[in-house]
């Protein structure tokens, strides 16, 4: 792979890399679209990092279809599919880590102590793998956007980071690949995500203010719902990510909901008039 990279960037090529852990949705396909439209070679890759799973979450269980999501890649025009093994990624003796400091610790970060470590580890060795010009990046994780930004900013990698807008379904539900985890019954709790972020932008439409109300709010539509229990919800800044009391600026409300054992995430960046 890295030769291939070197072979591109001597003829003056330019490549994009869309990283992922496989079982396409749309959401995934709107990343390749856009990393399609940008350089000359397009490159994805697929990869379970198990550096990025605490003891008790799902790497052994996290879906694959690897025939299918080949096919999805062809289909939107993908030139190159890289899918290392854990054991090429992390041989034996493995011991390097990459950790950013402040932003890890929030949000996410705080029941996934070492996510973050592990998204910025595998992110930066496919960075030196692939050798992109830029790399696409869902805002549906917003939180993992900001700190591969932080971290291409703070390491120096010459790669752009471009982000794509969250991919919902019809009904408003953000589309990830863990949503094939819910059962007929629980998949209706888990548009309570979409709608207390929907809720929350209409309270500040209305004028609310203060985020206390707007938190207090969404976590009564949550608890509503049966088998959801909340990991948080929180107003932030969307740059720092710390929290915020008083919404006068443009905020990110950021929210991880369990239904059942399958937790999601969802955001929105909520501006005030
Ligand atoms: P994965 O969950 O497979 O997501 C791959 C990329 O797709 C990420 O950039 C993610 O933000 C984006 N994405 C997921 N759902 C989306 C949606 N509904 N709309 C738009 N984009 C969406 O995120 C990872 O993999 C890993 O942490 C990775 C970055 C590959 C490192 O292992």
């Amino acid at each position: 792979m890295q030769e291939h990279a070197d072979k591109q960037r001597q003829s003056g090529k330019t490549i994009t890399f869309v990283p992922t852990m496989g079982f396409f949705h749309d959401g995934h396909l709107s990343l390749m679209q856009k990393g399609r439209k940008m350089g000359d070679e397009l490159v994805l890759s697929i990869f379970v990092n198990p550096a990025q799973f605490g003891p008790n979450e799902d790497l052994d269980t996290y879906p694959k279809n690897l025939e299918r999501d080949l096919e999805l890649a062809e289909q939107q025009g993908v030139d190159i599919v890289y899918t290392p093994d854990t054991e090429l990624l992390y041989p034996e003796g493995y011991q390097t880590f990459v950790s950013l400091e402040t932003l890890p610790n929030f949000l996410c970060g705080i029941s996934r102590p070492l996510f973050f470590r592990g998204v910025t580890t595998v992110v930066t060795k496919l960075l030196n793998i692939v050798k992109p010009h830029a790399a696409v990046l869902g805002e549906k994780d917003f939180q993992q956007l900001a700190i591969v930004k932080q971290m291409v900013k703070d390491l120096n990698f010459d790669v752009e980071i471009i982000s794509v807008p969250t991919v919902r379904e019809p009904d408003g539900l953000a589309m990830s690949s863990r949503n094939s985890y819910l059962t007929p019954e629980q998949r209706p709790c888990a548009l309570t995500l979409y709608q207390s972020l929907c809720r929350a932008r209409d309270l500040i439409e209305e004028g609310t203010t203060r985020a206390a109300e707007i938190l207090e709010s969404a976590a009564r539509l949550v608890t509503s719902y049966p088998e959801t229990e909340i990991d948080y919800i929180a107003v932030s800044d969307p740059v720092t990510l710390v929290d915020i009391e008083t919404i006068d600026n443009p905020v990110l409300m950021a929210m991880a909901v369990k239904v059942g054992s399958t937790r999601l995430i969802d955001n929105m960046i909520l501006t005030p008039q």
